[in-house]
């Protein structure tokens, strides 16, 4: 089934990325918000992004125009009746997501896929809030949305085949790579990453070397853009926390446990970028 009409259930950093995406490859968007005010800053989040778009010369007047059209905002999930696809992105709490699920299923027609940007819930307990759980599945997209070129579909013991086919002919059309991963902790990517950034942090951790050494080290020694400490200080502390608690709880395994330094860190809101300071210090020149 081709997906024309998406809509996308919170507009905050990754749900406004989502929609963006999907209107600039020609899908009709609905954002649904949770008041008008938050819907109202969802927009300004798309239109700064499309601007900067503009900026870089990779999108012209016209086609942000034509894009920013393509979105309409609403604050009600009953709004979804004729959408193809629904994208879930609110707050990573499985209360909260069962009840929208249930919602969707509700109002959404009986063809529509239902999907869910969850990081660290299994895919397959949100699907069971759903009459049809073979319609549900993950499509885990990176920050930011727009520009990051890969989507890992998640599918459930229970996700149809042409659930999954459908899903990754809409991920193709928005110009992702697609990968497809089981309903494990971690998925691929994070599986694979979060051990390695752990590591970087015990190594710190231990005082075997400085943080611009242990980044230059893998920035220049095996060609990665950002270096682990570098790269957590993006991420978010807490957001990489909170991926080790979900792998800790799936497979037990002590590489995959925050290190106590992390911990501390997050405990003292030193979470990065978006907090002014994490491993390295952002309010003013870099590196203090
Ligand atoms: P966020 O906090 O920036 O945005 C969540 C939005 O959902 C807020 O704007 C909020 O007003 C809205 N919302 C809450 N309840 C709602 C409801 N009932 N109806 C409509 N809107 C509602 O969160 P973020 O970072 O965008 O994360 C969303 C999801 O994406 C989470 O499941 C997260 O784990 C996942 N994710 C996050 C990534 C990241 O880098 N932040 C990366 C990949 C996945």
């Amino acid at each position: 089934m081709e997906i024309r009409r998406a809509g996308i259930v919170g507009g905050g950093l990754m749900g406004s990325g989502i929609a963006e995406v999907c209107a600039r490859h020609g899908l009709r968007v609905r954002l649904v918000e949770a008041s008008p005010e938050l819907a109202g800053a969802a927009r300004g989040r798309v239109e700064r992004s499309m601007a900067r778009a503009l900026e870089r010369g990779k999108m012209s007047e016209a086609e942000r125009d034509a894009a920013l059209a393509s979105i309409e905002w609403s604050t009600d999930v009953a709004d979804l009746g004729d959408a193809d696809l629904v994208i879930e992105a609110i707050p990573e709490r499985l209360d909260l997501k069962r009840d929208l699920f249930a919602r969707i299923d509700a109002v959404a027609p009986e063809s529509a896929v239902l999907a869910t940007n969850t990081s660290s819930i299994p895919v397959i307990d949100i699907a069971r809030a759903t009459r049809h759980p073979e319609r549900v599945l993950g499509t885990h997209f990176f920050n930011p949305a727009p520009v990051m070129r890969l989507l890992e579909l998640v599918r459930t013991v229970l996700t149809s085949d042409a659930t999954l086919e459908t899903a990754r002919e809409f991920g193709e059309r928005i110009g992702k790579r697609v990968i497809v991963a089981q309903d494990r902790a971690g998925f691929i990517v994070n599986l694979l990453l979060a051990p390695y950034l752990n590591g970087a942090v015990r190594l710190y951790e231990a005082g075997l070397a400085s943080r611009e050494d242990i980044d230059a080290g893998m920035r220049l020694g095996c060609n990665h853009p950002m270096g682990p400490l570098e790269l957590l200080d993006h991420i978010g502390l807490d957001t990489h926390m909170a991926v080790c608690a979900a792998l800790h709880e799936e497979y037990a395994n002590p590489d995959h446990a925050a290190p106590p330094l992390l911990r501390r860190m997050v405990a003292a809101g030193l979470l990065g970028r978006k907090s002014g300071r994490g491993f390295y210090d952002y309010r003013e020149s870099r590196g203090s």
